[in-house]
């Protein structure tokens, strides 16, 4: 029977295979992350780890599971230091940094508004500084595809040139709106410093690592998949997304680390599919052949649908302008593997868990 490492294992060894010239321009670096513990960022840790690369790992453990990167500790190139990357002193120079702690999940964000501004801002900004004081060859920001808010239809696929039309005071502002702000102060610091800053705005990554309570909607349809129950959408069916598999997700984040430009955004995230909520669950569950049906259901949460993106898809040409591997993996091969990679290593609790907006 497969275990969950084994599909890590499968999807770091494909990194590898695919992104080997960008590992190669790495080498030798010593690399900050943050955020490391948590689901993209653990992925990039793993890849550099096994490369040989330096790397440290800034987490605070907020929304992380402490385990994930458990098998790495003891190995003398990884570092892992349980700290707040909002407040953030940094004696020591680094090569390259990149900044992924933050708080991603709709429902914990919800939760957490103020630690969410914080850590975006505050964190970005404490990161920044540092590099101020011993530049980097590269300080990468994770931001997302949030700060496009709901984009114009017309602006679908949404390319990076694209204003956004996002609120700045609803109930996912305090996620939207300080990545935005984490993005207007990088490139100020680039612009004030020549800092080389880099920024990449994922859209709707998934797979190992997503454990079934984390609120985002692929984790609770299989979740709801894996204990036969009917897989509820609280929108009508119609809001559609472009989904990423981790390891493509990955394979482009090397890519814009090693050749990105300075001062530049890129998109990363998987262009070929733009599918419906409804899709979504239908796949889930002929992937998971789930008993249950797919419905509709109103939240209990008045908010849910609250400035909730109709339409998201990425134009990707300034990704594809830096060459190297494009996503590859398809939906329903990325469904299998972290269906599989969840029920072995997160098997399913008897009380349902709360389903979330994409
Ligand atoms: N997964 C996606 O589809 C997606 C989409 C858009 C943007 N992003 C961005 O990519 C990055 C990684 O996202 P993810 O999906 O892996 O989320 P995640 O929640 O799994 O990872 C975020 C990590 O940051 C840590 N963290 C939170 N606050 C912190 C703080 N103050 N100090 C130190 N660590 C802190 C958490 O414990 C967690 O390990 C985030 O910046 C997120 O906003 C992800």
């Amino acid at each position: 029977m497969t275990s969950g490492m084994d599909v890590i294992r499968g999807d770091l060894e494909a990194i590898a295979s695919r992104a080997a010239d960008d590992l190669r321009m790495l080498d030798g670096s010593r690399v900050l992350v943050t955020g490391g513990a948590g689901f993209l960022m653990s992925y990039l840790v793993e890849t550099l780890a096994i490369r040989g690369l330096h790397v440290v790992v800034i987490d605070n453990f907020t929304t992380a599971h402490r385990g994930r990167l458990s098998h790495l500790m003891g190995q003398p190139n990884v570092e892992l230091r349980d700290q707040d990357a909002s407040t953030l002193e940094l004696a020591e120079p680094f090569d390259v940094i990149v900044h992924g702690a933050s708080i991603a999940s709709p429902v914990a964000y919800r939760q957490m508004p103020l630690r969410t501004l914080e850590v975006n801002a505050l964190g970005t900004w404490a990161l920044l500084r540092a590099c101020a004081a011993r530049p980097p060859r590269s300080f990468v920001l994770l931001s997302t595809s949030e700060v496009y808010g709901d984009p114009d239809p017309a602006h679908v696929p949404t390319p990076e040139s694209y204003p956004g039309c996002a609120s700045f005071t609803g109930p996912r502002a305090c996620y939207d709106e300080s990545k935005r702000f984490a993005e207007t102060l990088s490139l100020t610091y680039f612009r004030t410093y020549g800092t080389p800053v880099r920024i990449v705005r994922p859209f709707n990554v998934y797979g190992p690592g997503l454990r079934r309570d984390d609120g985002r909607v692929v984790p609770s349809l299989v979740d709801a998949a894996q204990r036969e129950q009917d897989l509820v959408l609280h929108s009508d069916g119609t809001p559609r997304r472009s989904f990423c598999y981790v390891s493509d997700f990955i394979v482009s984040l090397l890519r814009v680390i090693a050749r990105g430009a300075d001062g530049e955004a890129y998109n990363v995230g998987d262009d070929r599919e733009e599918i419906s909520m409804r899709d979504l669950a239908e796949r889930i569950r002929r992937v998971t052949r789930a008993p249950g049906r797919v419905i509709v259901r109103e939240s209990d949460d008045p908010d849910y649908l609250v400035d909730n993106p109709q339409r998201r898809c990425p134009d990707l040409a300034k990704l594809r302008a830096l060459g190297g591997a494009m996503p590859c993996v398809s939906i329903e091969d990325g469904l299998g593997r972290y269906a599989r990679w969840l029920a072995a290593e997160d098997p399913a609790p008897s009380q349902p868990v709360r389903t979330q907006a994409p």
